[in-house]
């Protein structure tokens, strides 16, 4: 038996974009066809619509796996939605490597709004995916660091902050700041006795 099937669930976020792949997943609902509850779908406009920063969020508040799900090739309702999508989740996969995160917890997936049988059994092998490489045990803190939430400006991180970033604002330098990373630590220690040296 899998030692991870006692107390775990896994948790699988989904991204269907609103014109085929959620309504292929709602027809599978009309049409009374079981699929995983683990799976918990977020409606996008387009799976051009998905922000990587979506994923890099759904891993790092506890998702065990992510879907990213569009119209076929040739049928997304803005044209070439789904490319953009295709081309982010193959970058998205080689940034997860860098965190520790299998590349098969990522998945993307072209349904359409027929599809009915076909989400079910996306949503199922997705699950039983999951299920095999067991919870995710990611390396948060260097996730956060690396995210690009992080790096936003003030300004839009406060939505709609009306003064003009100061120098705390600054990636680079609140990075520099709070980053704990051995490396960077060696670098503020030199720096400090770089300055030391100079005062006296
Ligand atoms: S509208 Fe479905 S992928 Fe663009």
């Amino acid at each position: 038996m899998n030692q991870h099937t006692t107390d775990w669930q896994p948790k699988i976020v989904a991204f269907l974009c609103n014109w085929c792949s959620y309504t292929g997943a709602d027809l599978a609902g009309i049409s009374r066809i079981h699929w995983s509850p683990a799976v918990n779908i977020v409606r996008v406009m387009c799976s051009g619509r998905l922000d990587p920063t979506f994923v890099v969020k759904a891993f790092s508040m506890g998702a065990d796996g992510v879907i990213v799900s569009g119209c076929h090739p040739g049928d997304c309702h803005y044209q070439k939605g789904n490319y953009k999508a295709l081309r982010r989740v193959h970058l998205l996969k080689r940034l997860l490597v860098d965190f520790g995160v299998e590349p098969e917890r990522l998945r993307l997936v072209w349904v359409s709004a027929s599809e009915g049988e076909a989400w079910a059994r996306v949503a199922n092998e997705m699950e039983a995916k999951v299920r095999a490489l067991g919870p995710l045990k990611l390396a948060l803190g260097r996730a956060r660091q690396a995210s690009p939430l992080r790096r936003r400006p003030t300004r839009q991180r406060e939505g709609g902050l009306t003064r003009d970033p100061g120098p705390e604002d600054r990636p680079g330098e609140a990075d520099l700041v709070h980053d704990p990373l051995p490396e960077n630590r060696r670098g503020e220690a030199r720096l400090a006795r770089d300055t030391e040296r100079h005062a006296s």
